[in-house]
């Protein structure tokens, strides 16, 4: 808009000059002629006569002139109107000039020109005598008013045609904008959805660069989505396949730790050997349990109402003579009766029991395994109209707040977490667990002082 705006300023101001150059040209021209006609009649007269006589040589100048304009003024050359012709009537004794210094100028040998406000042009050019002495000033008076309703027209039609213009482009770079923002936005949103692993088509109904761009997505998308799906794949064909040999080596390395008697640093060996079998076989249920999850339909782990302060009592009754073995006591909190309610609480969500279970206990498992010994853990539930919430709180080693995010994702561990043995997959499978009943996984941590992990499930 700006730079049009100063397009059109300079449009205006070069018709103005260009006009000027006209109009100075054609009263050059005529300036030209009079001079001619002026010398003609100077001729004329020194023939007839022999003697100059300026007031008929004024006379007939202006009479050859009358008719070339609104009015023709001729001075001498101290400035005195001879005479002058106002529309073809000659008047010898008129009014004094009204432009003293164009004359002036005239006089010095240079054409001058005033226009005034009621669009009058007063146009001096100087006239040399027979000794080429710039003796007489011709004053032209032209009405130039028709020029100014000229130049007003085409002012207004290039500010209409301008105005149009900028209408036109307005519109079209808003037609241009939304037409590729909204795409724009449709590609950035199945970019995200990409990057969330949700994979879907991408199309658009056009042949330009935007449309390409779609393709290529769409193409990307779908080569992403077959990989992921054969990692997946491979990860659960290898763990499937090592489940039968890892069971046998596991049930022989308890037959010869059991049946070692005698040499103890075989025992103890063997005893090495039933641990780290242990450890795969933990390794790859988890491993199992994920790629069950991966699967895309399946409805094994089906949902039904489940009440929550008996499965997580379970769960702390189950790992509270792990926790005791490292001097850690775990402390269950039970969700309250509402106030005025006189049964016996009873909290439910919709939930798989034996995944939400698997869950709860990993966290827990967690809070004992990166803790000190003699500490506390607790587990508490607590409900409000529409959420079950359970914390798991300990006083253990916590997490630096750069890894809280990324303890989440699968098989990672924090860099303070070496004393302990794992695979990194536990946190993901609980998170993928929880979520998969609509609810969420939210961690607080202090280092040194301990972490928090919440579950908020939807109440059933
Ligand atoms: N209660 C906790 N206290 C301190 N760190 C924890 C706790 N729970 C999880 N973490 C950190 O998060 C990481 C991921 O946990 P997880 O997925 O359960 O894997 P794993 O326990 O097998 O290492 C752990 O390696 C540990 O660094
Ligand atoms: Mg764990």
């Amino acid at each position: 808009m700006l730079s049009f705006g100063i397009i059109i300023f300079m449009v205006n101001k070069a018709i103005d000059y260009y006009s000027f150059i006209t109009i100075e040209k054609q009263m050059m021209e005529k300036a030209d002629l009079s001079e001619l006609s002026f010398r003609e009649v100077l001729a004329q007269h020194r023939s007839s006569t022999g003697e100059p006589q300026t007031q008929e040589i004024v006379r007939l100048a202006l009479e050859k002139l009358k008719a070339s304009g609104k009015e023709v003024r001729i001075y001498d050359s101290s400035k005195q109107l001879l005479g002058l012709a106002v529309d073809g009537i000659i008047i010898m004794d008129g009014k004094p000039h009204i432009f003293e210094q164009n004359i002036e100028k005239a006089l010095g040998g240079n054409y001058v020109y005033t226009v005034t406000e009621d669009h009058l042009l007063y146009f001096s050019t100087p006239i040399q005598d027979q000794y080429y002495q710039n003796a007489y000033v011709y004053e032209f008076v032209e009405d130039i008013s028709y020029f100014y309703a000229i130049m007003d027209q085409i002012r207004y039609i290039l500010f209409a045609g301008a105005g149009g213009f900028i209408v036109l482009i307005t519109l079209s770079s808003l037609w241009i904008a939304r037409s590729t923002t909204k795409p724009i936005k449709m590609l950035l949103g199945a970019a995200q959805s990409f990057s969330r692993q949700e994979f879907r088509r991408v199309h658009l109904n056009r042949k330009d660069e935007l449309g390409m761009l779609a393709d290529g997505l769409d193409s990307m998308g779908r080569q992403l989505h077959d990989y992921i799906q054969y990692q997946k794949q491979f990860v659960s064909n290898v763990s499937h396949e090592l489940k039968t040999p890892l069971a046998a080596i596991r049930g022989f390395s308890q037959y010869l730790y059991e049946g070692e008697t005698e040499n103890k640093e075989l025992q103890k060996i063997y005893a090495h050997l039933l641990q780290e079998s242990d450890r795969l076989t933990r390794l790859i249920n988890e491993l199992l349990l994920l790629s069950r999850f991966d699967k895309e339909g399946s409805n094994e782990l089906e949902a039904r109402k489940t009440e929550m302060n008996k499965l997580v009592q379970q769960v702390a009754t189950s790992l509270g003579a792990k926790a005791k073995d490292k001097g850690i006591e775990i402390l269950f909190k039970e969700a309250e009766a509402e106030p005025g309610d006189k049964l016996l609480t009873s909290v439910h969500a919709n939930v798989n029991p034996m995944l939400m279970s698997h869950a709860i206990a990993n966290l827990v498992d967690n809070a004992i395994k990166y803790s000190g010994s003699s500490s506390l853990i607790e587990l508490k539930l607590e409900h409000t109209p529409s959420e079950v919430v359970i914390q798991i709180r300990d006083q253990g080693i916590g997490i630096a707040g750069d890894e809280l995010e990324k303890v989440q994702e699968r098989f990672y561990r924090a860099k303070n977490a070496n004393t302990a043995n794992g695979s990194g997959l536990g946190l993901s499978i609980c998170k993928e667990i929880v979520e998969r009943f609509n609810g969420y996984i939210d961690l607080e941590s202090q280092i040194g002082k301990g972490t928090t992990v919440t579950i908020v499930l939807p109440r059933a």
